[in-house]
């Protein structure tokens, strides 16, 4: 697999282009560009440049009548207009950061680094003809977060009866396939292609649930994870792999896993050696450690902090990282108890170990406190550990918000969490704590960044819905910016997906799109579990309604409805006091059931079917009324995109699949609607004032 970068044009020869069809590149394809600048991205760049001037007719290695040139910051003998930029523009924009200029009728984009032109280049893609219109000023860009992330829950082998890919939903691995490397490097080159034009810079390869035969890639299969890296190194992704904590009895036979064990500390510096010899650009590690049977610190009466300083240690030396994740809870609980809450897990295990962990640690928090539903509050850990280098962890993959067969276009959620400001309206937000620049200002030199769970598999979309390629672009532009506006960020993807050249992309089909995605997560989390009690869903596979198919598990994810009320008392004064890990104001807001948002509600609180929200509406009412809003909306944009087709306006395979979709989406929310509402009529015996039929 260690080719030479494969031309542009080739990657996109069996499956879906996604946001990068060759339309997209007419703008550039069809002027004369000087590109200056020297290694791999370099080229990659060079490459690109000169893939759309094939097709489109333009020509590089133009100088003096370039219309566009791509440099380097530090390149000594610059074009004049780029000369020109460069003098103007104080500092040098960072690695991955570019200058962009319009002058004289020039489009000049000074690159901090190689990665910075690779950047750069993407970014004028977004722009297409904008790029060369009016003159305008230099304007700098850099990424927010330095670290953006995919992790993929990759099994190399088949592993249950869910398939390959844990929470995949678009088929098998494009890393691995029937327990060996994947036969289609191209297809990983591609993945790679999108993600840099996206913003995303790193990709861990496999499952955080370790097993056997996932295990070996850390030393027998190594080359393996060396030629996925090849790869996604010619467009600036690196590689991390996700290890078992206890791969020193796996696979070095060791009698214990204790990191507090000079020869298990020796283990990993040795395996960590020698996959940097093999991988000099290795990212690191990913562990999910004493979490839902997985092997970690505790066995040995050990930290979190010594088990994750251990793997810093052996990392540290070549710059690499682990990304320790803060899932950490008993999945035994008593449901008899009610003392006991699944929420206040990560907080009670992490932060009193805020300052005890290496400059190499990132600790990795899923964004609430429980596990990617639709709604949940941010996770209080995210305020509690400013000397600890935190990293927010997101789901792109659907697992809790319709696995890919329903239309959920997630940007708002992580838009409305980046945006949380967890000490109130003066203090600093989510993504300020993730970029370091939050209270504690930069531990360990960085913040942790943005990481999310991959929704890609080898599906000919990507991602089987094929609109739930946005939710993988938006992901890299939240990461890249997370001040981005979510609707914006779909204008860009819709652009680029469904442009036709110089035509552009026709209104009504923006319009549709527009009309089906905007406000999908608001329906689908009202025609599922109601006012953020979440988990009201099938056990195991977590598609579909089952109410109460958690409430008597031991899984610590209940809404304990009954006759008289519903939601989970997490108050100081008379429930679990998980209110209290928020710091001021929060932590009274959420704690009165009449400040708490209502969408939050029943997440916080034991509350009356007869309580009256903010809306004015009562609680059992608000549920009539969602249920049948929602799965109302879902009839009318499945109607909506079947006009799409009328007019012709998307490919007819891409269309059909959507339609297909959308046909279970609109079953699937009925069935929500029906289970939902007469299990709560049934339980409150108080009907609907509207008099709907509920069953
Ligand atoms: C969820 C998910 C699991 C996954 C876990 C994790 O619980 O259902 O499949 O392993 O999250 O984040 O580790």
């Amino acid at each position: 697999m260690n080719q030479p970068v494969t031309p542009a044009g080739e990657l996109m020869a069996d499956y879906h282009a996604a946001w990068l069809p060759w339309e997209a590149f007419s703008a550039i394809g069809s002027r004369r560009s000087a590109i200056h600048g020297e290694g791999l991205l370099a080229d990659t760049v060079r490459r690109e440049v000169e893939d759309a001037c094939a097709r489109f007719g333009g020509a590089t290695g133009a100088d003096e009548d370039a219309e566009l040139v791509l440099a380097l910051y530090s390149w000594s003998a610059l074009p004049a207009a780029a000369e020109k930029l460069r003098n103007s523009v104080a500092e040098d924009p960072g690695d991955e950061g570019f200058v962009l200029a319009r002058q004289d009728g020039v489009t000049v984009l000074l690159a901090g680094g190689p990665a910075g032109l690779l950047y750069g280049f993407f970014h004028l893609v977004r722009l297409g003809e904008a790029a060369f219109g009016a003159d305008h000023p230099p304007r700098t860009h850099r990424p927010v977060m330095r670290r953006r992330m995919l992790d993929h829950w990759d099994n190399v082998a088949v592993h249950d009866v869910m398939g390959q890919v844990e929470r995949g939903y678009a088929g098998g691995s494009i890393f691995w396939s029937d327990g060996a490397l994947t036969k289609d490097p191209a297809r990983v080159r591609a993945y790679g292609r999108l993600l840099a034009a996206s913003g995303a810079n790193a990709v861990s390869v496999n499952n955080v649930n370790v097993h056997a035969v996932e295990a070996r890639l850390l030393t027998d299969r190594l080359d393996d994870v060396a030629s996925v890296a090849d790869e996604l190194r010619p467009y600036g992704i690196g590689v991390y792999l996700s290890v078992n904590f206890a791969s020193p009895i796996m696979l070095g036979g060791l009698p214990s896993a204790d990191p507090l064990d000079p020869a298990v500390q020796d283990w990993w510096a040795r395996t960590t050696a020698r996959v940097h010899r093999r991988i000099p650009d290795f990212g690191g590690y990913v562990v999910k450690a004493d979490s839902e049977g997985q092997a970690g610190p505790f066995a040995y009466g050990r930290s979190h902090a010594e088990g994750a300083n251990m793997l810093a240690a052996a990392l540290a030396p070549y710059g690499g990282v682990v990304y320790w994740r803060a899932f950490v809870y008993n999945h035994r609980q008593d449901w008899r108890d009610r003392s006991t809450d699944r929420a206040r897990a990560a907080y009670d295990h992490f932060a009193p170990l805020d300052g005890q962990f290496a400059d190499a640690v990132i600790l990795q928090v899923k964004y609430g406190p429980i596990d990617f539903q639709p709604r949940e509050p941010v996770s209080p850990v995210l305020a509690a550990m400013p000397n600890t280098r935190l990293a927010v962890e997101v789901q792109v993959t659907q697992e809790y918000t319709g696995q890919q067969r329903h239309v959920c276009y997630l940007a708002p959620l992580w838009r409305e969490v980046l945006g949380f400001r967890p000490w109130g309206a003066s203090g600093a937000t989510v993504a300020d704590v993730a970029a370091g620049t939050g209270p504690g200002g930069s531990p360990g030199g960085g913040g942790g960044g943005l990481v999310a769970v991959s929704n890609v598999g080898d599906d000919r979309f990507w991602t089987g819905h094929p609109l739930a390629q946005a939710n993988l672009y938006a992901f890299g532009r939240l990461a890249w910016d997370p001040s981005l506006d979510p609707s914006a960020i779909l204008d860009e993807w819709i652009d680029l997906t469904f442009t036709r050249g110089a035509d552009g992309v026709p209104d009504q089909l923006r319009h549709t799109l527009h009309a089906i995605m905007d406000d999908s997560w608001r329906t689908y989390e009202h025609y599922t579990a109601p006012l953020g009690v979440g988990f009201m869903v099938n056990p195991g596979d977590h598609y579909g309604p089952s109410i109460d198919g958690y409430e008597y598990t031991q899984w610590g994810t209940y809404h304990f409805a009954d006759r008289n009320g519903i939601g989970v008392d997490r108050t100081q004064a008379t429930g679990t006091g998980f209110t209290a890990q928020y710091p001021h104001p929060w932590s009274s807001t959420y704690e009165s059931p009449h400040d708490c948002p209502d969408e939050l509600l029943i997440f916080f609180h034991h509350v009356p079917y007869t309580h009256i929200l903010h809306t004015g509406a009562t609680v059992i009412q608000h549920i009539y009324d969602t249920h049948f809003a929602a799965t109302q909306r879902v009839h009318e944009i499945r109607s909506q995109w079947q006009k799409i087709h009328n007019v012709g306006l998307v490919d007819s395979d891409l269309h059909a699949r959507v339609a297909e979709r959308l046909n279970e989406q609109a079953r699937s929310a009925e069935e929500w609607r029906d289970q939902i509402n007469s299990y709560f009529l049934r339980k409150s015996g108080i009907s609907d004032a509207l008099g709907r039929r509920i069953y």
